[in-house]
């Protein structure tokens, strides 16, 4: 079960870097959550701002059979967290390859790393941060948003995060383990999230250097995309931000 052996923090670095250093001495599905983080991070090593209210935690699997993409570990979540937010009757987008937006703005960042010894990924570990009951800094107003500004009432961080496992438990991990059900995932993920073929987007390089392109195929790994060229050309998650073009 994910979170059987549960980790709490009042304040830390990081959940990820906790985990990161103590994976060796940890089972499979622990969960390590703080209420304050005092050097967040997100993807391409981004400060990720981990205020009190917010829920700041972190899932380490120690993969003996597949899925050994990390990728499908990341995505087990931004389902799990996507029916969550149903719940709370927020309609929310994923936005490719794993973020939560609820009109446009950001709720949720989940970030993947591998810890790889060998040939295969000896552990992975999920990094999930959601705005719940935390204050939204104010250059930060127009890009994210917090539940409780949502449904007007504050939800424990404790009872959304418990609620998050047991569906990524049980609706998405143990049918990635089970079923060869990963293709079935995948075309849930793709009917959520918020781009589709034919789209435009504008990708947006480490250098911030914007090109606008049109999609021709979303896969779990790579978007597909031709630019005003004809030139058809494979967008790696992670590389590079694809934002929908005129959107956030
Ligand atoms: C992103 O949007 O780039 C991903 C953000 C992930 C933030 C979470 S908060 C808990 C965990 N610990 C971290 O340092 N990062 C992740």
């Amino acid at each position: 079960m994910i979170g059987e052996n549960y980790i709490h923090f009042y304040d830390i670095d990081s959940t990820n870097n906790y985990l990161k250093n103590n994976w060796r001495n940890l089972p499979s599905e622990t969960v390590v959550r703080a209420s304050v983080q005092n050097s967040g991070y997100g993807r391409k090593g981004n400060h990720w701002s981990s205020e009190l209210g917010g829920l700041w935690y972190s899932v380490l699997f120690k993969p003996k059979s597949r899925p050994l993409n990390p990728w499908h570990y990341v995505r087990v979540f931004s389902l799990a967290i996507y029916d969550t937010l149903a719940k709370y009757s927020i309609n929310a987008k994923i936005k490719w390859p794993n973020d939560l937006l609820v009109n446009d703005k950001k709720i949720c960042g989940i970030v993947g790393e591998s810890i790889i010894t060998g040939k295969v990924p000896n552990a992975i570990i999920v990094g999930i941060g959601i705005n719940v009951n935390n204050d939204i800094p104010y250059h930060l107003k127009n890009y994210a948003v917090n539940l409780k500004s949502l449904i007007d009432k504050e939800v424990s961080v404790e009872k959304i995060m418990n609620e998050i496992n047991h569906k990524a438990y049980n609706s998405y991990y143990l049918r990635y383990l089970k079923e060869k059900s990963v293709s079935v995932i995948t075309k849930k993920w793709l009917k959520v999230l918020n781009i589709k073929i034919n789209d435009e987007v504008t990708l947006i390089n480490l250098n911030e250097k914007k090109e606008n392109v049109f999609i021709e195929k979303i896969t779990p790994d790579y978007l597909e995309v031709i630019d005003i060229d004809g030139n058809i050309k494979k967008i790696y998650a992670g590389e590079i931000s694809v934002r929908k073009s005129g959107g956030k």
